[in-house]
């Protein structure tokens, strides 16, 4: 004991002109011998602060070694800290000094970097995808119009006619895609003009239910019935309406398409609904084409990506600067049995509206 009285003394001079905090433990017992005023000010208030163990339990977070020297957030007051560690000799004793730099500042400036430049690409993607959404929108409203003007006109003329009863019923289902596609366009429309979306309380129910609408024609050209399992309890969501049909409507399209080639009997789709670990809502669009790749699933979310002959291969651009602007994630993954799965997240409503 008088040892590390004598050790202490000599070491509490050295350790206050150490600009950080800084103490020094016995190597043996782990005691603390010496500190400084420092170190006395920003740890003395955590309980273990006067062994080298009782740091450690202090300090010490589930993956986080503070043996090791790195950097911990201390529970105490809530600021980063590098620690390093030393050994050194001292009149025949073995210690281990740490010394702690504070380095707050520097991880806030870092996280603050961060979120602007996410923020940034963020924008820059919406910004794209909406520029070329106006793009689209506007070159194909002329030629749509122009189709249905024609196809009305060749109802009427083979009105006049008097049939043939299959060329009408031909027509009248060309019109209806057609228009289908104008109702398309205006939405499209609609979401570039509207700069800020608007944000409410919406039941996802009616949300696939209007999806599943737009997409009746296509469902039932390839025989498909889809399932809409939602948990009973699914609590709205804080969405913009609009946006969230058209990251369904493409996900659903996706998952049709993807089941084009295969056997009536086999294709499967289904739109489940709950709420997740997290206490978001998760939707999920389970198909049972042919899967991804690896190599594949790194490219989907790039614009114009796409494997189709009549692909834009931007539907999964929109929908991840859709479902980012909601806070949300957009996630696939392969489905138990064979196929894929594309979700997506949204925050619930409840406390927001
Ligand atoms: N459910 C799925 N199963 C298998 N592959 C898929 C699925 N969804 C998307 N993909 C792949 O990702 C590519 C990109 O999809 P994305 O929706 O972005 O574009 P697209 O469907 O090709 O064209 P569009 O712009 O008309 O949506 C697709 O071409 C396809 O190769
Ligand atoms: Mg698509």
């Amino acid at each position: 004991m008088t040892a590390s009285l004598a050790t202490s003394a000599a070491l509490e001079p050295l350790l206050q002109a150490v600009p950080f905090p800084c103490v020094a433990f016995c190597s043996s017992d782990g005691a603390m011998v010496a500190a400084n005023d420092l170190y006395r000010r920003d740890f003395g208030a955590l309980a273990g602060h006067a062994s080298r163990s009782g740091l450690r339990d202090s300090l010490r977070t589930s993956d986080i070694d503070i043996d090791a020297g790195r950097e911990v957030r201390a529970p105490h007051n809530g600021r980063w800290y590098s620690l390093y560690w030393r050994s050194l000799a001292l009149d025949g004793r073995a210690l281990d000094m740490l010394t702690a730099v504070d380095i707050s500042e520097s991880i806030e400036v870092l996280d603050s970097h961060k979120s602007r430049q996410e923020k940034l690409l963020f924008t820059s993607r919406l910004m794209s995808v909406g520029e070329m959404a106006a793009t689209l929108a506007h070159e194909l409203n002329q030629p749509l119009a122009a189709i249905v003007n024609y196809l009305n006109g060749s109802l009427r003329l083979v009105d006049q006619a008097g049939g043939p009863a299959q060329v009408e019923r031909a027509l009248l289902a060309a019109r209806t895609q057609a228009e289908h596609a104008a109702a398309v366009i205006a939405r499209v429309r609609e979401f570039v003009r509207a700069r800020e979306p608007r944000r409410d309380a919406h039941d996802l129910a009616t949300i696939a239910g209007t999806v599943l609408e737009l997409l009746r024609l296509e469902a039932e050209r390839q025989q498909l019935a889809i399932n809409v399992s939602l948990a009973d309890t699914l609590p709205p969501v804080y969405a913009d309406k609009v946006m969230v049909e058209q990251v369904l409507l493409n996900l659903v399209k996706n998952g049709i398409e993807a089941m084009r080639e295969m056997d009536p009997t086999g294709r499967d789709l289904s739109i489940e609904g709950r709420v997740n670990l997290d206490g978001e809502i998760e939707v999920r669009v389970c198909d049972r084409g042919p899967g991804l790749t690896a190599a594949e699933g790194e490219q989907l979310f790039s614009p114009f990506y796409t494997t189709k002959s009549d692909g834009l291969g931007i539907g999964l651009a929109i929908c991840r600067s859709i479902i980012e602007y909601h806070e949300g994630r957009l996630f696939f993954e392969p489905r138990e049995g064979g196929g894929s799965v594309f979700g997506f997240t949204l925050p619930p409503a409840e406390g927001r509206t």
